[in-house]
């Protein structure tokens, strides 16, 4: 009895450490964040760390204290199986009905680029059982602190495996508290920002909708650990998975404190064949010990030299006239506004919606037209290559709308191909903008929609630039070219059908813009920005809305990637001044939705200014940095927004009241980001009744910061923008 008293110690000791202890770890690092890697004696993969550099070797020889023998200790890339039971990155139902995996490492392979700056890690997983293996293939991206990874499934089994969970990527946080950040909305109401507590459960951030998913929910994340989201203080981790499909972000704060993130595609049953490889899409994440204003700088850092289509180019000002004529196009109005683009000094000039459509079904109207991707000779008698080449005479680009995803029930495609559209055999197809959806898993369907993108482009040599819109999501499923048992693939081979067709666009033409358009920001997301220059930022062109939405949307993607036009004045810009319009849009990719000749002469005139100051100060919105200083969502009157070029020389602020205010209340903008020690010359632009006592001055870049710019604005719908050089 003695001895059993005396022998209780050590076991109480053994059943707390039972946990695991690590044997071997490594580093998957940027210039400043590491992703650690543990490993056990039997090769077992922990994911330790993601956070600020650290070194892996002090994590070789740890105890995991707290996940005694009760299980689920912190995977890599938790399977189901073995002892996890949190939420997998993987299940698998293997080829003798096995439902478990346990994956352990075999090798990692590193690599480095030519120039130096992207360090691929190869991690290589084989199952304890079967012939099953993963790959995890992480990016290491030095400069931009950012990391990013995908999977390969390989199934080498002697029968067909079936993936029920096939995540992109897993994390495991350690922290107090988490706060997550995410953006939702609605058409022409993207961008709202919402910021919950996570506690014990899980939280998802999904999407079924596989088409225009980001007007809804976007697929992207921040994580502030311990307080709520700061601009500028505060550890954050922020994500966004590449993928213009169905997709959940799984957040599972689990019994232990930890928060246990899993990012992909929505899970379905999808099987894979003795020999096949199932690759999922890329999860980007990076951290930042300052702030989410760092993590927004260090996507948007990623993007501009990786993730965003020719992103280091200069983007042209667009003048699009959808908000102008809508379905009303034809040649004289066509080139009345491309003179009057010129005039302005727009460099782009774009045909939206309704240049097309058969005899039968012309398209005046979102009733019908849709997939009949042939010239209104009623609108355009000579085709598009007069108005193109016209355009092209005046010294602008030449741009031009499709939707070539979609049909309206009234057109010939419709007629002839009902094969080709999505819906179930023997139901009703549900309609939405009264269109239904093609089937892209359908490899003639794939020949289709290149088909309409490459004989549009063969129309004029003068195209250089395509807005591709996208104006229904998915609801019923049915694709007649999927095998009746295995519905649920088309979900994904949806998507892959996209990207197919647009990797045969890029190989023709690679250097035509494309603008992602989905009902206005329904396809912003990096599988999109992987193969478009741009995304259009919402239908809701209204300047004091577009102050939200932008601000939100800039939190994981690049302002250059964002279209923001100035619309006409009047209906929802209410009494918006055009000066205000065109502020709120110069930070982002700007542009002009109008029919400029129903404009009154002074706002012309502004406009004209407008696009003449943006020429100026493009290089330092689209390539700088971002400090967002203040933001709308917190003030409920003011925002404000600087931009500084990367060698700190430059810099533009933008400040706003977009509500009445009490004249006692004058903020006081605090800047950010300049060289403290430099002295800036302050310019106020974009007008010809400056309101700002400090312009003119010359003063220290830590004055600027400490004490600020403080402002009277006079009203609502007021703005002014700031122009700062630095003084030799
Ligand atoms: C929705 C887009 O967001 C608009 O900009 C416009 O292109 C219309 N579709 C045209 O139908």
């Amino acid at each position: 009895m003695k001895k059993f008293f005396a022998l209780l110690p050590a076991l109480f000791a053994s059943a707390l450490f039972a946990g695991y202890k690590t044997d071997g770890a490594f580093d998957i690092s940027t210039n400043g964040v590491s992703l650690i890697v543990s490993y056990t004696e039997d090769k077992t993969p922990h994911f330790e760390h993601f956070g600020k550099r650290v070194n892996p070797a002090d994590f070789v020889g740890l105890r995991e204290l707290s996940p005694s023998d009760v299980g689920s200790p912190s995977l890599l890339y938790p399977e189901r199986g073995g002892k996890n039971f949190l939420c997998p990155a993987l299940a698998v139902k293997h080829s003798d009905g096995d439902l478990n995996t346990e994956l352990r490492l075999v090798s990692t392979k590193k690599s480095l680029s030519k120039d130096g700056n992207v360090e691929t890690t190869v991690v290589e997983l084989k199952d304890t059982k079967h012939q099953f293996f993963v790959n995890l293939i992480f990016d290491a991206y030095k400069k931009e602190n950012v990391i990013t990874e995908r999977a390969e499934i390989i199934n080498r089994e002697d029968g067909e495996v079936v993936l029920q969970n096939f995540a992109s990527s897993a994390a495991t946080l350690r922290a107090g508290k988490y706060f997550l950040t995410h953006i939702n909305g609605q058409w022409a109401h993207e961008g709202e920002v919402s910021e919950d507590e996570l506690t014990r459960g899980t939280k998802s951030i999904q999407s079924r909708k596989l088409v225009r998913t980001t007007l809804s929910e976007n697929p992207a994340f921040m994580l502030s650990l311990d307080t709520p989201r700061n601009e500028k203080i505060g550890e954050v981790v922020a994500g966004a998975l590449a993928w213009s499909g169905n997709y959940e972000l799984n957040f599972e704060c689990d019994e232990f404190g930890r928060l246990n993130i899993i990012s992909g595609i929505m899970p379905v049953n999808y099987a894979l064949a003795n020999g096949e490889k199932f690759e999922t899409p890329k999860m980007v994440l990076t951290h930042s010990a300052s702030g989410s204003g760092q993590a927004s700088r260090n996507l948007h850092d990623w993007a501009r030299n990786y993730g965003l289509y020719n992103g280091s180019a200069r983007r042209p000002i667009i003048l699009n006239c959808w908000e102008g004529v809508h379905f009303d196009v034809n040649e004289p109005v066509v080139r009345e506004i491309i003179d009057d683009a010129a005039d302005l000094g727009a460099e782009l000039f774009v045909v939206d919606d309704g240049w097309f459509g058969s005899e039968k079904y012309p398209r005046n109207n979102e009733h019908a037209g849709l997939g009949d991707w042939t010239v209104n000779r009623a609108k355009l008698p000579d085709g598009i290559d007069p108005i193109a080449s016209y355009a092209v005479s005046k010294g602008l680009k030449f741009g031009i709308w499709i939707e070539p995803e979609m049909v309206n029930p009234k057109s010939e495609l419709a007629e002839k191909h009902p094969d080709w559209i999505v819906g179930a055999k023997g139901r009703e197809k549900p309609q939405i903008r009264n269109q239904w959806l093609l089937d892209l898993s359908n490899p003639e369907v794939q020949d289709f929609v290149f088909g309409v993108f490459d004989s549009v482009m063969q129309s004029s040599k003068h195209i250089s630039y395509i807005k591709w819109d996208a104006n229904r999501h998915l609801e019923q499923i049915g694709s007649s070219h999927t095998p009746a048992g295995a519905q649920e693939r088309f979900y994904i081979d949806y998507v892959r059908g996209l990207e197919s067709v647009f990797n045969r666009i890029r190989a023709k033409y690679p250097d035509v813009i494309i603008q992602a358009c989905g009902s206005g920001g329904g396809r912003i997301d990096y599988l999109s920005f992987k193969y478009c220059d741009e995304a259009w930022g919402s239908d809701n062109t209204s300047p004091a809305a577009r102050l939200f939405i932008q601000y939100a949307e800039s939190l994981f993607y690049p302002v250059k990637a964002i279209g923001a036009h100035v619309p006409k004045s009047g209906s929802r810009n209410l009494e918006t001044t055009m000066k205000f319009r065109s502020d709120v849009s110069m930070m982002a990719r700007f542009g002009i939705e109008m029919r400029p000749a129903n404009l009154p002469p002074q706002e012309r005139a502004d406009l004209k200014r407008a696009v003449g100051v943006y020429k100026k100060i493009r290089d330092v919105v689209c390539d700088g940095d971002l400090y967002r200083l203040i933001s709308p969502f917190e003030s409920r009157t003011h925002a404000a927004n600087l931009f500084v070029s990367k060698d700190k020389s430059r810099a533009v602020l933008f400040l706003f009241q977009y509500a009445f205010d009490s004249v006692y209340h004058r903020p006081f903008f605090r800047l950010d980001g300049l060289d403290p020690d430099a002295k800036y010359k302050i310019s106020e632009i974009n007008t010809s009744k400056p309101i700002s006592p400090m312009r003119g001055k010359t003063v220290s870049g830590s004055f600027l910061m400490e004490r600020g710019i403080n402002l009277l604005f006079n009203g609502w719908n007021q703005s002014a923008v700031f122009e700062l050089e630095r003084v030799k």
